[in-house]
């Protein structure tokens, strides 16, 4: 039987996809009904962390839904709750202590942006509500996250609907957006957030969203020197908050807890998600300094937000095994030298004519695709370059993560490569041979 729309019920995401049943997971690799083994090389969408089946996790699923599945948040808490703030707290940046759980990534970006704009509220500032962010960046689908997101393509069919928040340039040095070259550019980019905050009026802008690693947009984007420190300085200058999402780069995915750590900057919000529970449960964080959140409990008395599955027992043991399951694995480090590994035997992919940068942090990087590696020219939209390159892989038993439209809206092709941290160095090469494979059949395509 095939599954794809429109034989049975679902709705699916891919409505032309034809969608292969798994029917098991194992380490990084997945199995579907007829036996295939698919590689997870992306851990599905840079999720799954200590990789598939691990039994440990639905233990802790079974135990704490034997003690109690389900509490509402405001009524009672839970040990799996409380420790599992616990255990956080001991990993994330010096006084990020007070943790808001939540669903999915979107949700925490939601919570972000409000908590900033209560923060400002109930400080003297009522005239703060806006978000700042930049183009070209990923920070959700619901309707205040797209409204951060820089994504041209997911913001375009739903602009009526968003808020006017404003967007400033990425740090996208391979294609930098004013076409200069660091370290002579002097940050541009960066001081663009002066120019912004300046222009649409310093007192208005409660938050700046930023991932510390881009991700699904633009490819496992690494910042050059300095950028952060700018941001997080030009921040301080006018009284803006500094949200960090690390949605996707957080967790340990670019061996360190959270990204952010690479670059000696304090943010006064985060967010978190994705590898917070692997993939094993829906789970979702806004975290905060105690000092923002005192100012919440003096005021209004607390954060005037919440949904039904917010300090949900159940993701909170899956999360806090995750964390120990992490922590007994040294699967941190593990991510920094396994990322080392990989990031050598992709730039050997260079050899290919269309690879033109291959880019990343610890186990977050990509690969992105063009027409001419001397000049840098995209592959015209109409090609789908990434789609082939992700299909051709994923027949071939390889799974990566597509991103396009990021060089203009529109052009701009690249997969990225972030399996779980529990792979090893012959399931890297594995990888990169089918990567080789794939990309010998994409060369003889394009010729
Ligand atoms: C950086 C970042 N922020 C937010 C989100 C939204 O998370 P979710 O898809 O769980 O809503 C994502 C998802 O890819 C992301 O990469």
């Amino acid at each position: 039987m095939e599954y794809g729309y429109p034989q049975g019920h679902v709705f699916y995401r891919k409505m032309a996809h034809k969608y292969p049943l798994i029917t098991r997971g194992e380490g990084v690799y997945l199995y579907d009904e007829k036996g295939k083994r698919y590689l997870d090389g992306s851990g599905g969408a840079l999720v799954v962390n200590i990789g598939h089946g691990q039994r440990e996790i639905s233990q802790a699923v079974i135990d704490q839904m034997n003690q109690v599945g389900y509490v509402h948040g405001t009524q009672f808490t839970t040990r799996s709750v409380e420790e599992y703030a616990d255990a956080l707290a001991e990993i994330l940046p010096a006084g990020m202590d007070k943790i808001y759980f939540l669903s999915g990534g979107s949700e925490a970006v939601e919570g972000a942006i409000k908590l900033a704009r209560q923060y400002c509220l109930e400080s003297g500032q009522p005239q703060r509500w806006r978000v700042a962010s930049r183009w070209h960046s990923y920070h959700g689908n619901t309707l205040g996250s797209l409204s951060v997101t820089g994504r041209i393509g997911s913001r375009k069919p739903f602009l009526p609907l968003l808020l006017n928040f404003p967007h400033f340039p990425p740090p996208y040095c391979y294609r930098c957006p004013y076409d200069l070259v660091y370290p002579e550019c002097n940050l541009k980019c960066a001081k663009a957030l002066e120019n912004l905050i300046q222009v649409e009026g310093p007192d208005t802008i409660s938050g700046v969203i930023m991932e510390p690693v881009i991700g699904a947009t633009v490819g496992a984007v690494v910042p050059p020197d300095g950028y952060l420190s700018l941001i997080q300085e030009i921040c301080q200058r006018y009284g803006t908050l500094y949200i960090d999402d690390e949605v996707m780069a957080g967790m340990g995915r670019t061996g360190r807890w959270f990204a952010v750590e690479h670059f000696d900057v304090q943010p006064d919000i985060m967010v978190a998600g994705k590898g917070m529970s692997g993939g094993y449960f829906p789970l979702s964080a806004v975290i905060t300094r105690e000092e923002i959140a005192e100012r919440l409990r003096e005021k209004s008395g607390g954060f005037t937000h919440g949904h039904t599955f917010s300090h949900h027992p159940v993701a909170c043991a899956v999360g806090l095994t995750v964390i120990r399951y992490i922590q007994r694995n040294n699967l941190v480090e593990q991510c920094r030298k396994q990322g080392a590994y990989l990031l050598q035997k992709l730039e050997e992919l260079k050899s290919f004519p269309f690879v033109g940068d291959v880019r990343g942090k610890g186990l977050m990087t990509a690969i992105e695709f063009v027409r001419d590696r001397k000049t840098k020219e995209p592959f015209p939209r109409s090609d789908k370059f990434a789609e082939k390159a992700i299909d051709l892989a994923f027949q071939n038993g390889l799974v990566l993560y597509p991103g396009t439209g990021f060089v203009d809206g529109v052009k701009g092709d690249m997969v990225m490569v972030g399996p779980p941290f529990i792979i090893e160095e012959k399931q890297i090469d594995e990888l990169i041979e089918i990567l080789r494979t794939t990309f010998s059949r994409m060369e003889s395509m394009v010729q």
